[in-house]
């Protein structure tokens, strides 16, 4: 890098990698162009139930969520590791998807028609409630039209010290209400 040349994710590998997050793929799609792309998601309201997203405008995903005001999240179990790898890049073809061959989970009825990832830890299926630039990503929050969990599935794939993570065995029981959450 030449000097006096601002490295705009010296910061980012530094500390915000230290921000441990569960691992996602955020879908979107508008008719036959179907993009998918690997990011990550906090729920930012329980009732009605809101999470939130935070795309690079430059992204494909990112434009679809735009344009269609829907967006999906799938939480990554520990086994899709490889499907984070291939999400994270851009892909020739107008369905990512069917380029990536990433197998699709349709969107249910009025839950904003965006594709998820099948044989996911949980889905949600969002319309957009809010969308602002903040920085150099859009954050998008959504309302949660639908999802699917499948409880047989915990072990998460996470994100952190920008290497990839499984999660450790639990330390505590099951919270009987509030937190953790
Ligand atoms: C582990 C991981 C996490 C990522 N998180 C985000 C994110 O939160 N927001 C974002 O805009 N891009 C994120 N990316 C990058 C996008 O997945 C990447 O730019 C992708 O190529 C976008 O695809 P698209 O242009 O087909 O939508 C992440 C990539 C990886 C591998």
């Amino acid at each position: 890098m030449p000097e006096n040349t601002v490295d705009r994710y010296a910061f980012a590998r530094a500390v915000l990698s230290r921000i441990p997050h569960g691992v996602a793929i955020v879908g979107a799609a508008d008719g036959a162009e179907r993009s998918c792309a690997t990011g990550t998601a906090m729920y930012v309201s329980f009732s009605p139930p809101m999470i939130a997203i935070a795309e690079h405008p430059g992204s494909r995903t990112c434009k679809l969520i735009q344009r269609t005001g829907a967006f999906s999240v799938s939480f990554l179990h520990a086994s899709q590791q490889d499907i984070a790898e291939r999400a994270g890049k851009s892909a020739e073809g107008p369905d990512k998807f069917a380029s990536l061959r990433i197998a699709p989970l349709e969107a249910p009825p009025d839950a904003g028609g965006a594709p998820a990832v099948a044989d996911s830890m949980a889905v949600m299926w969002c319309v957009v409630r809010d969308s602002r630039a903040t920085g150099d990503h859009i954050l998008f929050t959504g309302e949660v039209k639908a999802h699917q969990v499948d409880p047989s599935k915990i072990d998460a794939l996470l994100r952190f010290r920008r290497r990839y993570a499984h999660i450790g065995h639990e330390t505590s029981e099951e919270s009987p209400e509030g937190y953790p959450t």
